[in-house]
Order: C-alpha cells, then structure tokens, then sequence
C-alpha cells in the first residue's frame, strides 16, 4: 500500500516537474528528495451517500414517499447531516439487541400511529419499556436538536416500510406539530 501510493505520488510529482509544476511561481520539487521525506497522501474522501435535493411542495404523494424513503435510508444507515445513526442500535435488520435496543420490527404499538412515533425519534425515550416480552431500560437519544422535520418523517417512513413493516408514511408536517407541542 505504502510503495504504492510512493510511487503514486512520485509519478505526479514527476509529470509535475515535466510541466514545470503547474506554474512559474511554483518550486519544482528538489530532484533529490528523498522517498521516504514524501508526505503521505490523504486518503480520498468517503463519497457520503447523496439523495438529490428535490422542491418538497412540489412533489405528489409518490414522489414524496419516494424521497422520505431514499432520505430515510441514509439518515438511518448514516445519521444524516448532524444526526445519530439508527443503525448504531437498532442493526441493520431492524432487529435491535434484546435487552439493550429494542426491535423496530413489528412495533405497531410505539410506531403505528406517526405523532407517537414522533414524539419518540424528536424527544427521545427512557424509562423502563417492553418490547415482544423483553424488558429495556435504556437512552433513546432525542433527536430535536439533530435532525430537521424532514429528515426526521424520512427515517421514520424508512422505518415503517422496511423489514416486513407496513405502517404507512409520515409527513414533516406532523412532526412539526409534535415538535411545537414540545416546546
Ligand atoms: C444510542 C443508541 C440509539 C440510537 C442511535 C437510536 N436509538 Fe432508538 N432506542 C434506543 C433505546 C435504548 C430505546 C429504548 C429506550 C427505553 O428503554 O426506554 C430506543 C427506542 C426507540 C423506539 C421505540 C421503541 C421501539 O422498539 O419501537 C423507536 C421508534 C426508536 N428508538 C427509533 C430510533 C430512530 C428513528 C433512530 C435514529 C434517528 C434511533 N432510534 C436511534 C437506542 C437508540
């Protein structure tokens, strides 16, 4: 990896040095420097999943769930631009880690209706719980402060269409409502 990315940056350096390092004003790199004085290149940046930015007014009911569903994903694999991912503890399959992070799989009960559900991902749950029989006692971290209202019906429409649940969309207009109630 190292003498790969050695002679990476050599051959820049040496086409560099060909075309007089991009300018006059530019150094050319002593012809004696040795290898090992190279700095080390940065690794490229991680290209962070994009969802394309749409005009929400302007969508119809598809398009809208299409968008929540896309953005969802992201914010519950990634956590989104400031937000804790979801994934973290509640896993990839929904599934959670029985005792410590509740299933999202088949929770009609916290889920089912979208202001409860809300109120949960925006506030934030602690406090003794039972989920399929098993007891939780843990830190639902509130997400108000992380996540705007879009980003928050997003990963919450994400959560009620995966993973065999069925529960419908929830609009950023309801968890605005829920937010202010809060307030
Ligand atoms: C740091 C770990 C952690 C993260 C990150 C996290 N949760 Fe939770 N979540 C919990 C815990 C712990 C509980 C149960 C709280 C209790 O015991 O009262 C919970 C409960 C829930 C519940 C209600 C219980 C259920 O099983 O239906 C929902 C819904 C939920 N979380 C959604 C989310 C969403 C959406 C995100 C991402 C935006 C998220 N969580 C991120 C730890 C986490």
């Amino acid at each position: 990896m190292r003498a790969l990315s050695l002679s990476a940056s050599l051959s820049v350096c040496a086409s560099l040095f060909l075309m007089g390092c991009g300018g006059e004003s530019t150094p050319a790199p002593a012809p004696d420097a040795t290898p090992e004085a190279a700095p080390e290149a940065p690794p490229a940046p991680e290209a962070a999943p994009e969802v394309p930015e749409v005009d929400w007014a302007t969508l119809d009911d598809a398009g809208k769930k299409k968008h929540l569903m896309a953005l969802g994903k992201v914010i519950y694999e990634t956590g989104g631009k400031g937000g804790l991912a979801c994934v973290t503890c509640h896993q990839a399959d929904g599934k959670g880690t029985p005792g410590a992070f509740p299933p999202l799989v088949g929770q009609k009960e916290h889920m089912g209706d979208c202001a409860k559900h809300a109120g949960i991902v925006l506030n934030g749950l602690t406090g003794e719980i039972v989920v399929d029989g098993v007891k939780y006692n843990g830190v639902m971290v509130p997400m108000k402060d992380l996540l705007d209202d879009l980003s928050i019906a997003a990963v919450m429409t994400f959560e009620r269409n995966s993973w065999g649940n069925d529960y419908g969309d929830c609009m950023p207009e309801t968890v605005a409502e829920v937010r202010k109630l809060a307030e």
